[in-house]
């Protein structure tokens, strides 16, 4: 792998007392796609938002281009190019597509190489273009993740973190979704992608890691881990994935 853009050094987090991570070394290149998968409760939410800086961690946790910007608040990590889809989506509720979108545009990163605008987007979802003055609560739940990924991505990131955009939608449309990250990786932003289902994340990353209970219990090249190897790494035992 060519020189990380991303990446984690022994990062540990906690809830007050209760400590999540446990010393996750993770990296992602330019351009590269990287799952991660887990069981409920794994750790893969707290290490997004460990890298985002919703939660406290040490600078040289977390570095960006190898420089340290661990504990750098959210809005310092979208200005240095980190963006966060989170769980739930999040949207300004009461608040039109274009009006979510702008949001994004008047709070963008400087990463200006990454070129996203409101015309890329609508080329990548067409449908945004067609729903822009409609209230986001009247869309659909794919609809509604495209907004918030449209957001994410006018915040010019060089890292895009995703937490589980496929949940609770309807196959169809997350096909859809996840034929658009092959073109957002096109300019070279990294898609750090949690994933419920396995056989999704495999097909849609070059790499992944498996967490277990604040550890990584697994890394490696997507097309070359067996599912023995997840199936272990995922519940800690000799099980196979469904
Ligand atoms: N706000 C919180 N306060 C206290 N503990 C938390 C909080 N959020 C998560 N945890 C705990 O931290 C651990 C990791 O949770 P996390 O949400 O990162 O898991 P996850 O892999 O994203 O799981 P899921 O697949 O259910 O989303 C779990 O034991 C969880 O109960
Ligand atoms: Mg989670």
């Amino acid at each position: 792998m060519s020189a990380a853009l991303l990446s984690t050094h022994g990062l540990v987090a906690h809830y007050g007392d209760f400590q999540a991570l446990y010393g996750i070394d993770f990296e992602i290149a330019a351009g590269e796609v990287v799952a991660l998968i887990g069981a409920n409760g794994a750790g893969k939410s707290t290490l997004l938002k460990s890298i985002m800086g919703l939660l406290s961690v040490a600078p040289g946790m977390v570095q960006l281009d190898g420089r340290p910007v661990g504990g750098a608040k959210p809005h310092r990590m979208v200005a240095n190019g980190v963006a966060i889809v989170p769980e739930g989506r999040r949207l300004f509720v009461g608040m039109s597509v274009i009006d979510n979108l702008r949001v994004a545009i008047d709070h963008a990163g400087k990463s200006a190489a990454v070129g996203w605008t409101l015309e890329r987007l609508f080329a990548l979802f067409p449908l945004l273009k067609e729903k822009q003055a409609v209230p986001v609560e009247s869309l659909s739940g794919g609809q509604q993740q495209m907004v918030a990924i449209g957001r994410a991505l006018l915040s010019q990131p060089r890292v895009l973190l995703c937490d589980e955009i496929s949940l609770g939608l309807a196959p169809k449309v997350v096909k859809e979704i996840y034929q658009a990250l092959p073109s957002i990786c096109e300019t070279g932003t990294a898609i750090v992608l949690v994933e419920q289902d396995v056989g999704l994340a495999r097909s849609s990353s070059n790499r992944l890691y498996c967490m277990l209970e604040g550890h990584v219990s697994l890394t490696g090249r997507s097309a070359d881990v067996s599912r023995e190897a997840i199936g272990e790494a995922y519940f800690g035992g000799a099980h196979a994935v469904a």
